[in-house]
């Protein structure tokens, strides 16, 4: 069976360094006959402003953000593929804020039962992978740290790409260009696992 991925590029850039590994990562992943969905979550259209925290999807019987949107049918997607990618640049140490429009959704992905101390997911053996690039070489283990702490609660598998110094927006493949190598090989490995 291919291995179906879902990348959420989460740069406002439409051929920024993000993009740039997106299409590095797809190229890996497509060569080995993965099942690639690029979805830009800075183009999406959205009801609210990200995560409202109204815990409807805590009520419902599914794993669905209640929030009629363009952003629910991508966090749908999520509980089907094996492998989401989040691409983003950082953003004053962090992720993209329009990536968090979508990352922070993922709360509608997982079931708490506080008083049985217990949470289920559908995302528990996926992997989880960031690819992320910054100008300067301060702040991508922080932006790192969210991602793999994910991954760690969600027991997903985790792989990352940070590439400092990698100028500003379409900047990386010249400025780098052994990482598209090791981008694409890691689409690749990824999708033979
Ligand atoms: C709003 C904003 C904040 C940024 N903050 C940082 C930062 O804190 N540290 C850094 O090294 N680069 C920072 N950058 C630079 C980008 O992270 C970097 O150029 C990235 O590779 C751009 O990716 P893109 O082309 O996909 O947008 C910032 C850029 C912008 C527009």
């Amino acid at each position: 069976m291919p291995k179906k991925i879902l990348i959420i590029n989460g740069s406002p850039k439409k051929d920024g360094n993000t993009t740039v590994m997106v299409e590095w990562f797809k190229q890996g992943a497509a060569s080995k006959g993965a099942d690639v969905e690029i979805v830009r979550s800075a183009f999406l259209k959205y009801k609210t402003p990200g995560c409202i925290s109204c815990r409807a999807c805590q009520k419902s019987a599914k794993y669905e953000c209640c929030i009629e949107d363009e952003a629910k049918p991508v966090l749908a997607k999520m509980a089907e593929v094996d492998v989401i990618v989040f691409a983003t640049p950082l953003y004053f140490f962090g992720p993209s804020a329009q990536l968090k429009l979508i990352f922070d959704r993922m709360f509608s992905l997982y079931k708490w039962d506080n008083d049985a101390g217990t949470m289920e997911t559908p995302l528990t053996g996926k992997t989880l992978v960031l690819l992320a690039s910054a100008f300067e070489d301060i702040g991508l283990d922080v932006l790192e740290k969210p991602f793999a702490l994910t991954a760690q609660y969600t027991m997903m598998k985790f792989e990352s790409v940070l590439v400092a110094n990698a100028g500003v927006s379409g900047e990386i493949a010249k400025k780098w260009p052994k990482t598209r190598e090791k981008v694409i090989a890691i689409g690749s490995d990824i999708a033979q696992q």
